[in-house]
């Protein structure tokens, strides 16, 4: 029996890939490589280059591998672009998602791991962010999480689908083999690193006027090594005959811009340029997550929160691989 990952050649489904398979679990990729790269899949995992919505190909997949359960991890995931091009991601992430299912169910596959975020909950009316908070995106990539998470109840109320929702707050880090290789890149944490290898002349601080101690914007950034973890222990909650659910991903603490620079600086012994912009709209103060629930239920438990030590663990990466997967 397999474990279908989507977006397997991506920067979180590509983690999630090697943590599977130490686990001793068998898994196969589908990714299009629109976003991700081949190389970041080991040559020995079966993989199959396209997209979710061919059902053609997936059935194949499902039936080539003796699919159990999938891990869904791709999508389109730029929320400014979310904003100039919301066709592209309601037919991506939406569509393509219904898509999947549809064949999902067809073959009986119903144990069903959703890549969602914190990006659903939208402007927080209060901080750390529970699950109970309410859920109103602000940007066209955040509605076509919470959609599909609708999609989801709906599927698991009438057909037994088994879901389990994660919602990620700022992934980042790097493992010894795998890290983050996104273009255009927009994260603050390799953007820094960027600039701190020469990539790039300076940082861009966007807003340095928010009601936090600095006046920058503040994040909670969860490493890649825990939300991979995190999968596998939804994997065993579906499995144990858990019920379907939603999991707020994220240390619980929070570092402002300015703590990551300064922190990069003293990791990247650099000195890092930073230029003052204004803020961008839609760009909240404060997002830090409160990720009881999946400690209580899950039994998951973040290890790697220190804002130097996820830097750390990406900065080594970054100057193994300055081109990337390239
Ligand atoms: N990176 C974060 O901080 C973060 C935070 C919250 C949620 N998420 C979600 O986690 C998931 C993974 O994020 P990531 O940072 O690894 O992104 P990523 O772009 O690195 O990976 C997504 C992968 O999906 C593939 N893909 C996209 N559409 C596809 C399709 N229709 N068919 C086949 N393959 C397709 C891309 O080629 C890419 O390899 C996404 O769903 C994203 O929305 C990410």
């Amino acid at each position: 029996m397999s474990i279908l990952v989507t977006g397997g050649a991506g920067y979180i489904g590509s983690v999630t890939v090697e943590a599977l398979r130490a686990r001793g679990l068998k898994v196969a990729v589908i990714d299009n490589l629109v976003y991700g790269h081949r190389e970041a899949v080991d040559a020995s995992v079966p993989f199959y280059e396209g997209d979710i919505g061919d059902k053609e190909l997936v059935s194949r997949i499902i039936a080539e591998n003796s699919v159990k359960a999938c891990m869904h991890f791709s999508a389109f995931a730029y929320v400014g672009e979310s904003v100039q091009q919301p066709q592209k991601y309601f037919q991506n992430n939406v569509r393509q998602t219904l898509d999947l299912l549809d064949v999902l169910l067809e073959h009986d596959v119903k144990q069903f791991v959703f890549s969602s975020t914190c990006a659903t909950y939208g402007e927080p009316q209060y901080t750390p962010i529970d699950e109970q908070h309410p859920q109103q995106p602000a940007n066209p990539y955040g509605w076509t999480k919470l959609m599909i998470e609708r999609v989801l109840e709906a599927y698991s109320a009438a057909y037994g689908l088994r879901c389990v929702a994660l919602r990620y707050f700022n992934a980042s880090g790097a493992t010894e083999t795998r890290g983050e290789d996104h273009f255009p890149e927009t994260h603050l944490i390799p953007l820094v690193l960027f600039a701190a290898l020469g990539k790039l002349s300076h940082v861009s601080v966007f807003g340095t006027d928010y009601p936090t101690p600095d006046g920058t914007a503040i994040r909670d950034y969860i490493h890649i090594s825990d939300l991979a973890e995190a999968h596998l222990l939804a994997l065993d909650h579906l499995r144990n005959g858990g019920n379907s659910d939603a999991f707020n991903l994220g240390n619980g603490s929070g570092f402002s811009v300015s703590e990551v620079i300064a922190a990069a600086r003293r990791v990247t012994g650099s000195e890092i340029n930073v230029a003052n912009a204004p803020r961008r709209p839609g760009d909240p103060s404060k997002l830090i997550a409160n990720a009881e629930k999946a400690a209580r239920v899950l039994g998951w438990q973040p290890k790697i929160t220190g804002i130097e030590e996820i830097i750390a663990s990406a900065w080594k990466w970054h100057t193994e691989h300055p081109e990337g997967y390239k």
